[in-house]
């Protein structure tokens, strides 16, 4: 059965052509352990009956927010509540507008204002009502809010154009449903710190010492922690990353302004996860006035940067406490060799050079820890944050225990 055994998904169904595939994804939410209720906008009753939704579903399907019979069942307040993941699919232009708006206008839309579970929707329209700035502008604004997006895919549409703008599969919803549920309430009530992005080392106003770090890892790590109900302080150096929905950011440049910021929250937290790449070296002196090439020394003198990591770990009662060793040969030695050297509980290794490691890539990864190791094959970072944090939890033994207590509370 697997993830979604016993999940709760709440399936909204909006008026495009594609609601016709709602019944079938119904199905195979429940096929996969999953209970189901529906919510059918006003567009999609005209295209399938609330009672297929019923059948398919084994619940009634709900239409109206001003429904006596339905409310005094269970309020549109509960039924947010109930839900552990909120699915859009189709989610229509008119649909993705009023949520990005933050309307509450029918049941749909207030449903989704209550819901505190992750939000997922599967846009489904014309190509050009997809390519149209204005949509584009209301999915990156709920992106940017944390609702997953999933599609549209490229094909044929019911109008006789071909471009992107389908509903995606069905087994791709539901696969990301089940990643979208999956990490859900494991880091619940635990405060975890981060480190993302590189540190620069000023030379003089306008040089600096720096790497090739753009922060997407420890970004994606933040995003993956937070989702699965950690309380995030994402402690960054200079980078464009967006900053992930409920992570809370705090920006600085060199080591040392890094070092002081973690050493304020370190010792409140219950995970710290090192993923910066601090600059290993800074100038021992820097230059007040802009060098000039007359005058610049022939040689760079530096000093070594602050270990943050080791700092934290040698705290009294340090936090669970995870490394990175990027390398360009030997990962997994290396890996742990560095496990023993900081004295930290897991350390990912993971191969970089010229072709690989920095920015938008994929990565693949090999986790060690005291009398253990696992691989992690090439994936995206996100996707590699999100089976890092799984472990982690695991590793800590939270996983289980923290998922029946969020579960008992929001019961
Ligand atoms: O010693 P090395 O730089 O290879 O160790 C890498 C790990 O240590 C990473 O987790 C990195 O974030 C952390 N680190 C640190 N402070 C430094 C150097 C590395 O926290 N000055």
């Amino acid at each position: 059965m697997g993830i979604l055994a016993g999940k709760r998904i709440l399936l909204c169904v909006s008026g495009s052509v594609a609601a016709y595939r709602a019944p079938e994804l119904a199905r195979r939410l429940r096929e996969r352990g999953a209970e189901v209720r529906t919510i059918l906008t006003e567009g999609a009753t005209r295209l399938i009956s609330p009672l297929l939704m019923q059948a398919v579903t084994g619940t009634p399907a709900r239409t109206e927010l001003w429904d006596e019979a339905s409310e005094a069942a269970m309020s549109h307040i509960e039924l947010a509540r109930w839900a552990d993941c909120v699915v859009i699919a189709p989610a229509t232009a008119n649909t993705i507008a009023r949520l990005a708006r933050g309307e509450a206008c029918d049941l749909l839309s207030t449903v989704c204002l209550a819901a505190a579970a992750p939000l997922l929707a599967a846009p489904a329209m014309n190509r050009n009502m997809w390519s149209n700035p204005a949509t584009l502008e209301n999915c990156a604004t709920l992106r940017r809010r944390g609702v997953s997006l999933v599609g549209p895919d490229f094909g044929e549409q019911a109008c006789g154009d071909v471009g992107e703008g389908r509903m995606s599969s069905v087994p791709d919803i539901v696969a990301a449903v089940a990643q979208a549920v999956d990490l859900s309430g494991q880091l619940a009530g635990r405060r975890v710190l981060i480190t993302a992005g590189p540190t620069r080392e000023p030379i003089d106003p306008v040089r600096y010492l720096s790497n090739r770090s753009t922060g997407a890892m420890g970004f994606a790590l933040a995003a993956a922690a937070a989702r699965a109900g950690g309380a995030v302080d994402l402690v960054a150096g200079p980078t464009a990353a967006v900053t992930p929905p409920k992570v809370n950011r705090t920006d600085v440049v060199t080591a040392g302004e890094m070092l002081e910021e973690v050493m304020r929250r370190a010792p409140d937290c219950d995970i710290f996860i090192a993923c910066a790449a601090v600059a290993d070296y800074a100038p021992a002196r820097y230059s007040p006035g802009k060098l000039k090439r007359s005058n610049a020394p022939a040689r760079l003198e530096l000093k070594p940067s602050p270990d943050i990591l080791a700092a934290v770990a040698r705290l009294k009662n340090p936090p669970f406490l995870v490394g990175f060793a990027a390398e360009t040969e030997d990962v997994e030695r290396r890996a742990r060799g560095k496990l023993k050297s900081k004295g930290v509980d897991m350390i990912v290794g993971n191969q970089v050079g010229e072709a690989c490691g920095f920015g938008d890539v994929k990565t693949s990864a090999r986790v060690v820890w005291e009398g253990g190791s696992e691989r992690i094959g090439q994936c995206a970072k996100p996707e590699l944050a999100r089976q890092l944090v799984g472990l982690i939890a695991r590793r800590m033994g939270l996983g289980k225990v923290a998922l029946l207590r969020a579960g008992s509370s929001a019961r």
